[in-house]
């Protein structure tokens, strides 16, 4: 079982921040894609401590899962294969030779890998900016630990400035957005997207999140909706923030499994 809203704490400088390149003035700062890529080579060798030649691992969707994918993708000989999160990272392993295996035939994950939008000091995730939300959901429920890669822009103390993705059933979309607005936020409807699912994403801005795994649960017992993109009922269980000063590892502070 995993353990609900507690607070984070710092445990580890994983790795400096800066450049390879020595830099004999002042170092310039790292671009998002540069602190991703740190972010991501750090999960992979943290994920290759929890697998053995069988696991198979949960792979997210998004650019910062995009850089996991190449970091881990040398080390593919280091486990079974994968389970994907959406058709993006699907071809993007396939392109690597990582095999991806349907969640049906497996039963057991030592780890998910995913990033978010928004991540909470309780380690509550606002995730589905890229729209796989519900995939995510479902792969992360399988796996024994959810491992978070971000960079530190996605801290925050409140979730809810990124507007919260509803997946909906199109014939729903109507009646699912006025209970939304009951509820405070103001949906929009993602222009020209439909999910892996065949689904529609509601962006709701403007929802008052106080409480992040009461709202996911009143959210998801909308009928019509597939699932939102709160993940607080379930949430990270280990966090790893790339930051100018390199790449540090937040985790529970109780009620976790070691690692
Ligand atoms: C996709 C997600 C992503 O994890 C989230 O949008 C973060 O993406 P990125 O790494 O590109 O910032 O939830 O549905």
């Amino acid at each position: 079982m995993r353990c609900r809203r507690h607070h984070y704490i710092v445990t580890e400088q994983l790795r400096p921040g800066g450049r390879s390149a020595s830099h004999t003035t002042e170092p310039s700062m790292l671009t998002q894609e540069e602190l991703k890529r740190n972010v991501a080579a750090a999960a992979a060798e943290y994920v290759l401590t929890c697998v053995q030649p069988d696991s198979v691992l949960g792979v997210g969707t998004g650019s910062t899962v995009d850089c996991f994918i190449d970091a881990i993708a040398i080390h593919r000989d280091r486990f079974r294969a994968a389970v994907s999160s959406s058709e993006r990272s699907t071809r993007r392993m396939q392109e690597h030779g990582i095999e991806v295996l349907d969640l049906n035939d497996v039963a057991d994950m030592p780890i998910y890998v995913d990033g978010a939008d928004e991540i909470d000091h309780g380690l509550n995730m606002i995730k589905g900016g890229g729209g796989a939300l519900t995939r995510e959901k479902i792969v992360a429920s399988v796996a024994r630990r959810f491992l978070c890669i971000v960079d530190e822009s996605k801290l925050v103390d409140r979730l809810g400035a990124f507007p919260l993705p509803v997946e909906v059933i199109p014939m729903a979309r109507a009646s699912v957005a006025r209970r939304l607005e009951g509820m405070g936020g103001s949906p929009m409807l993602r222009q020209g997207f439909l999910t892996d699912n065949g689904c529609e994403i509601l962006d709701v801005s403007g929802l008052e999140i106080p409480a992040p795994a009461v709202l996911e649960s009143h959210i998801n017992d909308i009928p019509g909706v597939v699932s939102c993109g709160l993940f607080a009922i379930s949430g990270a269980d280990l966090v790893l923030v790339s930051s100018q000063a390199g790449v540090r590892r937040m985790s529970r502070t109780e009620g976790r499994q070691d690692i």
